[in-house]
């Protein structure tokens, strides 16, 4: 359609329908694939606004898609298609690693590959957006939602995200339409959800806006300019105002200053919560804070359908408010080609035909192996397949769910689990699976779940016995330990990011039996690892690696592939240590800046991983040791040579530290990294560009710009490189006429 059609459309459209078009539904009205008035209830809507409504969310298949657009559309005075969104995160039926593994990879060709094949599995099921990426800044490891962003860097989230963007939304076609195939991102949640106090759950954020613009808005303005088709507000308040009631954010950070032009939608209810905030006496107030600060769509609530035509009447809400709205819902759907093609790609032969293809499964195993870090490798790993001596044991030895807690569409039955990809790779190797999961707090009420948690036990006491009595007579013994899916995600924070202690108890018995252990880590977040680390001949992160994440492992274990991942979020000593982050400030005394029972600094830090070879660098040289402000860029370089006896590949980080500023800076900030694979005695070359832009901040006066002095460039495998060389920016530029700086 032509603009002019869809603002005709809208001119000819009620208040009440205008209204409907800002309603997202949840599946429940649509359970059955008729559409159901029951759930209007609660809602608070009519059964007309059901049938108006704009959007739906969770629902997927092909055919129940054609039906519900069909009947919906056939219903309504204008045939408006609705569109169909949800939570397409790390991958749709074939589950990629999660976003904080996918961090881990140090790649963007797998954020961006991952999100489009997930966009094509999801496309011809039905669906028209995904709510990804999240690009919320994850520093605090007791957050649940830390497994879904890419960890606490904001350049590397940057990177990532916009990649996951650009994978999902795919080159628009001549006409400005996202192509067949591909899905409208809407990255979330803005802003600054990631820094909730204590890591609780749609807590308040409390952060200076130097911090929020320098730190926090990162990730989200790259993935706008990556071409994000809509935004999520944030469940969360930020200094006292929740995201879908502050204009500020909304309309000036947002919208004026991010030029970002499409849709924002509201997080699950968060309209409604703005009465449980405490800022809205009810819906209709709700309704009046959101619309004026620059909410479009009213997710899971009747708050905008119910209440925005009387607001209008009643000359709260101007029309021309809700029209903006309004307009920016249909040009979605007109940018996803919905009034030429309702059901977009929905296809059942293509589902049948794409979703969890081989191709798909082969790049997502791939993926997986390279999401893995190395923490420990005293020069166990990799291990012999024909060993006949292997024990693989634990609660992730033979479990399907290692898909993380957000991939919502991706089932067990299509996971290959640790038992299946071993045998494939050590047919001798004995597997002895256990429960994943005893819940910290037994719910006494709960009758169901206490018989399960005292089936789980009886469960664990009988394996940890065959474990134990294995372990004794093993050459080497793989334990999987860490968290089970459901203990990270949304809702799921922590206040002890352990190891569960009846895992601990196991590992303590098998190391009094057996001191050959190699240690596999499932986690959605940092954990606590540190008696490991002492003990264990070897220890990988493997996080929730997805669908194929047993030949995964096996591939990584056995040696058919090397790790390559290194830590997107730092590992700490202990939960009292979080939040703990690399590009921490500079303080007055940095060497007392600890604790008294722990370092100041984490177990392991950003960037750290190993593989199964060595790698030496070179000096840092530069190209020169000046860089002009306004003037041209320098670059900085090092030599990386394989001086192990495999191939493997090496993410090369460079951070950059300005040493002395109009305000305290960070001790250094990731700037550039790259990752290569060299084959034994290989060298190259890897060589970054600094610009000035990179070297701006927000000074002292909250202007952004970069300040003269000397900065430090490191260049190594971890954010803990000692490999550094000086440089200074001066104010002169002789390009276009001198400015000197006079004293
Ligand atoms: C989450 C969002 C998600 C939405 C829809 C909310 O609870 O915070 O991230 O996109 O639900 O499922």
């Amino acid at each position: 359609m032509e603009e002019r059609e869809l603002v005709k459309l809208l001119k000819d459209m009620s208040l009440e329908e205008k209204a409907d078009q800002l309603l997202q539904l949840s599946a429940d009205f649509f359970s059955d694939g008729e559409m159901l008035t029951g759930p209007a209830l609660d809602f608070g809507i009519e059964p007309s606004d059901i049938e108006n409504a704009g959007s739906v969310l969770g629902v997927s298949g092909a055919e129940k898609i054609r039906d519900i657009q069909k009947n919906q559309m056939a219903r309504q005075r204008h045939h408006i298609p609705m569109l169909f969104m949800a939570d397409v995160i790390n991958g749709f039926k074939t589950a990629f690693p999660i976003p904080l593994a996918l961090g881990a990879s140090f790649n963007p060709d797998i954020a961006y590959t991952g999100a489009k094949i997930a966009a094509k599995e999801a496309s011809v099921s039905g669906l028209h957006v995904t709510f990804a990426p999240m690009a919320d800044l994850a520093r605090d490891a007791r957050w649940g939602r830390v497994m879904e962003s890419c960890g606490e860097d904001k350049y590397l989230n940057s990177v990532m995200t916009a990649a996951m963007v650009k994978g999902y939304q795919g080159e628009m076609t001549e006409d400005g339409k996202i192509a067949n195939g591909h899905l409208a991102s809407c990255v979330k949640h803005f802003a600054a959800y990631g820094a909730c106090e204590g890591g609780r759950d749609y807590n308040n954020t409390e952060i200076s806006e130097r911090t929020l613009r320098e730190d926090y808005l990162s990730a989200y303005e790259a993935c706008i300019k990556a071409g994000a088709s809509m935004v999520m507000a944030a469940f969360s308040t930020l200094n006292r105002i929740p995201a879908s009631a502050n204009p500020w954010l909304l309309r000036k950070v947002l919208r004026d200053e991010m030029k970002f032009d499409g849709a924002v939608i509201s997080d699950w209810a968060s309209i409604e919560e703005l009465i449980s905030h405490g800022v809205a006496q009810d819906k209709a107030a709700a309704a009046l804070l959101a619309i004026k600060a620059g909410v479009d769509i009213d997710m899971a609530t009747g708050c905008y359908a119910a209440n925005l035509p009387a607001l209008v009447k009643a000359g709260k809400v101007p029309e021309a408010l809700l029209d903006e709205a309004v307009l920016r819902v249909l040009r979605l759907k007109n940018k996803l080609g919905l009034f030429e093609n309702p059901y977009k790609d929905a296809d059942e032969a293509a589902e049948k035909a794409v979703i969890l293809c081989d191709a798909h499964r082969k790049v997502a195993r791939a993926a997986a192996a390279e999401c893995f870090v190395l923490l420990e490798n005293d020069g166990i790993l990799p291990l012999d397949g024909r060993d006949d001596g292997i024990v693989v044991a634990g609660p992730f030895a033979d479990n399907g769910r290692l898909m993380g807690n957000w991939a919502v569409f991706a089932e067990e039955k299509d996971t290959v689990t640790v038992k299946t990809g071993v045998r494939k790779a050590c047919p001798l190797a004995k597997v002895i699976g256990m429960p994943e999961w005893i819940s910290d707090r037994l719910d006494a009420e709960d009758e169901e779940a206490l018989e399960k948690w005292h089936r789980d036990m009886e469960e664990i006491k009988r394996t940890s016995e065959a474990v134990v009595a294995a372990a004794a007579s093993a050459k080497t013994v793989v334990l999987t330990l860490g968290e089970a899916k459901d203990m990270s995600g949304e809702a799921h924070s922590r206040t002890d990011v352990s190891i569960p202690r009846w895992q601990m108890e196991l590992f303590e018995r098998v190391y009094a039996v057996n001191k050959n252990i190699i240690v596999l880590l499932f986690t959605g977040r940092p954990l606590c690892v540190k008696s490991i680390r002492d003990k264990a001949r070897a220890l990988m992160v493997v996080w929730h690696s997805g669908t194929e994440g047993g030949h995964a492992i096996a591939d990584v274990l056995f040696g058919k592939e090397a790790p390559s991942g290194k830590l997107p979020m730092s590992f700490p000593y202990s939960t009292g240590q979080v939040p703990i982050y690399y590009s921490c400030f500079s303080t007055g005394r940095p060497q007392l800046a600890k604790y008294l029972d722990a370092p100041g600094y984490p177990l392991y830090p950003f960037g750290y991983g190993k593989t199964y070879t060595e790698f030496e660098y070179s000096a840092v040289q530069l190209t020169a040791n000046v860089l002009h402000k306004g003037g041209k860029s320098i670059f900085a370089g090092v030599r990386v040579k394989n001086t192990g006896k495999r191939q493997g590949r090496e993410v090369v980080q460079m951070y950059i530290r300005d040493v002395t500023a109009s305000v305290i800076r960070p001790v250094r900030e990731l700037k550039g990294f790259k990752k290569i694979e060299l084959w034994p005695n290989e060298e190259k070359e890897v060589v970054f560009e600094i610009t000035e832009a990179m070297l701006k901040f927000y000074t002292a006066e909250m202007i952004y710009d970069s300040e003269p002095g000397r900065f430090e460039v490191y260049i190594g495998g971890s954010s803990d490189a000692v490999n550094k060389a000086d440089f200074v920016l001066e104010q002169d530029t002789c390009e276009g006429g001198c400015t000197y700086e006079l004293s």
